[in-house]
């Protein structure tokens, strides 16, 4: 075996850390063996979270009664409720959601298990409840009461009805949608694999969660997508784009929205956004609109300047907010989507477990001679 020590990746970039069979990168993204493109338009996004999490695509009675188990799990406990309004106002929306899943730990009959079908049974949980989550957060921290969710309304309306009291238009509903398929699985990303690190010690699925969320807050993650509206807010309109962006590569700046670990030419789920980001920003008119173009010429010029594309955080920040959703719910929204592929990762792990434990390069002093504190100068 080559041993670690010979081998050192910063990062660990390029280093095989596990086996799965949910996704795949590599020859084009798929889930469990279905392309994305195919999946984001063809598909729908309760179908895809079925497939993440039983491992293949559901039969019709199947869906319905994924669907059905759905609806009737999107209630949470009072008492979390409550929690939820006894915390500070500016509490940042990420933070919340994070608590809010830890704390439904304590509410569900199957926390301690992790066998295989109780795993199951609190992903879909989990799924059912983190959109009442936000919208109970959301609204309360807007002064407004929270709204019941709606067992008529699909995952996708549901979740924005929670948040802003409407049902959506289909236009942006099927637009959020795909946003939402593109969001839900992606490898050994970094909180995908905090997620499998802490379910590998036999921590149970909500432990593994709260860590996730955790993970995926940083803006070099999730957190991306709102950090990237900061940069369309900052540039303003499309006659500023090319000073704005020549003169914040000058600087140095990190641009939020761009550069991908793995992608180095193209994140196809950015590619297959942007075109519904077109097509609703055509429908919209207005700042939606001239947005498309100072995306346009952010991405060009980043990429003669650079080499670097966008992904997929970049058009869904823009989305989002031409959706008129407020900027701190964009990783949460990230979060209601990616519960599907860290559940599914976490199954998996307590499926097949081994510890995951790697080894470091030391690189502190050795065989210090230990000197009592009243020698100490
Ligand atoms: C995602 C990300 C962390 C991946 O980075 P990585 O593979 O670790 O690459 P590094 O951070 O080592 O960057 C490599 C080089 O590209 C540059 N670079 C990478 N992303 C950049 C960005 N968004 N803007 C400007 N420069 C960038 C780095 O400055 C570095 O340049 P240098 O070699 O001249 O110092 C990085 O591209 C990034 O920070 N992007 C912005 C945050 C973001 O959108 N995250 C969401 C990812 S889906």
């Amino acid at each position: 075996m080559t041993t670690a020590k010979e081998q050192y990746f910063p990062g660990l970039e390029g280093v095989i850390a596990g086996e799965t069979a949910i996704s795949t990168i590599s020859g084009g993204l798929q889930y469990r063996g279905y392309g994305i493109e195919e999946l984001a338009t063809r598909s729908n996004f309760d179908e895809v979270a079925y497939l993440l999490l039983h491992g293949g695509m559901p039969t019709p009675a199947e869906l319905a009664g994924f669907r059905k188990r759905l609806s009737e799990n999107r209630v949470i406990p009072d008492a979390v409720v409550d929690f939820i309004r006894k915390l500070p106002r500016n509490a940042p929306a990420m933070d919340v959601l994070r608590t809010g899943v830890s704390a439904l730990a304590h509410f569900d009959p199957d926390t301690d298990s992790n066998e295989h079908a109780a795993d199951v049974r609190k992903a879909e949980r989990l799924l059912a409840r983190i959109p009442t989550l936000i919208g109970v957060r959301s609204r309360l921290k807007r002064g407004l009461e929270p709204i019941p969710p709606r067992a008529d309304l699909d995952f996708s309306a549901n979740l924005i009805h929670m948040v802003t009291g409407k049902v959506p238009p289909e236009s942006h509903r099927k637009a959020f949608e795909v946003s939402l398929i593109l969001y839900a699985e992606h490898e050994y990303n970094a909180s995908t694999f905090t997620a499998r690190v802490t379910a590998s010690t036999l921590a149970g699925m909500y432990g593994a969660i709260t860590a996730a969320i955790a993970a995926l807050k940083g803006p070099l993650h999730g957190g991306a997508n709102e950090r990237a509206v900061e940069v369309l807010q900052s540039v303003g309109k499309s006659s500023n784009a090319e000073k704005w962006i020549r003169d914040s590569l000058a600087r140095k700046d990190r641009i939020m929205g761009f550069g991908h670990r793995i992608y180095k030419v193209e994140d196809p789920r950015a590619r297959i956004l942007k075109n519904f980001c077109r097509e609703l920003a055509g429908k919209i008119g207005g700042q939606a609109s001239d947005w498309e173009g100072v995306a346009d010429i952010i991405e060009r010029v980043i990429w003669d300047e650079k080499k670097l594309p966008p992904n997929v955080d970049w058009p869904a920040g823009r989305l989002y907010h031409m959706m008129g959703l407020e900027v701190e719910l964009y990783t949460p929204i990230f979060v209601s989507s990616r519960i599907t592929g860290w559940a599914a990762h976490v199954i998996e792990q307590h499926d097949h477990n081994r510890l995951i434990r790697p080894v470091a390069r030391y690189t502190g002093p050795a065989d210090l001679k230990y000197v009592g504190i009243d020698q100490r100068q």
